[in-house]
């Protein structure tokens, strides 16, 4: 490959969320529906002599400890390749948000090495080093809709109709992760997961509502605002509503903005498989 590959890493809202119990590995047994929204960070990926990573959002670590550096070490130790790579990340996603901005990023980081350094290795055989950056690290490398089990990476695609409309509601604080899986205090894990479609819930509300309460005011305004479904995403700190049409949307975000003006919203969209794959796939 000669100059510089740019792809797309887009976010992603859990539409349902269960936790079916703690395993014994320290991790939590989901079932979730993930979907990816049009809101996306940039990428950009040039051949280079070692790894670097630059970021437009100076508060975010750049060092070893990013899953994007990580990515690109642990391909390297398996498959030995010399060099590295220059990275660019231009950083809108809100992270600490529940919205999978990191992951997404490794995983398409993945992809790019990939495709630079290893052109005829599967997308599936990058599966087991995603999950070994992050839970949610796999969904990414399919993107659309899809259920995941397990920790989230027992994937199965799930047709996505047209694109939704939705509305972001990004709080003024983070959450993390482990604190609120810790909060949820869940116990073992109990009885089979159901074929059938998952419940509107997520099980995550609970305890970030006790870590931080003004989850639940907001999830109770964006019900009002006519959302066909409002949740929270991941373990939060972002809520999201699905509404009927772009102008629904559009008025909700309006009304919302007015009621919280702590808050920062976004209009945007779900975004299925092929523009996922047009965009995000190198
Ligand atoms: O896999 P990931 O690095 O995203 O997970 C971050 C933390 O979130 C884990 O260390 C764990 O505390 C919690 N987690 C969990 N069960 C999951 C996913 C995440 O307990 N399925």
């Amino acid at each position: 490959m000669t100059g510089t590959l740019t792809l797309d890493s887009f976010a992603k809202i859990n539409r349902s969320l269960l936790v079916r119990g703690k395993r014994p590995d320290g991790f939590h047994e989901l079932d979730t529906l993930f979907s990816t929204i049009d809101l996306s960070d940039r990428l950009t990926f040039k051949k280079a002599g070692t790894t670097t990573l630059t970021c437009s959002d100076a508060a975010l670590p750049v060092g070893p400890e990013n899953l994007v550096v990580k990515a690109v070490r642990k391909l390297q130790e398996l498959w030995g390749f010399a060099g590295g790579l220059e990275i660019h990340l231009e950083k809108r996603i809100p992270w600490g948000a529940g919205l999978g901005g990191g992951s997404s990023n490794a995983a398409v980081t993945l992809l790019a090495s990939a495709r630079i350094f290893s052109p005829s290795v599967s997308r599936e055989s990058l599966h087991p080093v995603a999950l070994e950056l992050g839970s949610d690290v796999p969904f990414f490398l399919l993107g659309g809709s899809a259920r995941g089990q397990g920790r989230g990476e027992r994937l199965r695609p799930v047709a996505s109709g047209p694109d939704e409309p939705v509305v972001l509601l990004i709080p003024p604080f983070r959450l993390s992760t482990p604190e609120v899986f810790r909060t949820l205090g869940a116990g073992p894990i109990q009885g089979t997961p159901g074929p059938t479609d998952l419940p509107d819930q997520n099980d995550l509300e609970v305890p970030a509502g006790k870590l931080k309460p003004e989850i639940h005011r907001y999830l109770r305004s964006l019900l009002d605002s006519k959302a066909r479904q409002a949740r929270m995403s991941g373990s939060g700190s972002c809520l999201f509503g699905i509404y009927g049409s772009p102008s629904e949307a559009d008025e909700a975000a309006r009304g919302l903005s007015e009621l919280h003006p702590e808050c920062r919203f976004a209009v945007t969209r779900t975004v299925g498989r092929t523009e996922y794959e047009a965009r995000a796939v190198p």
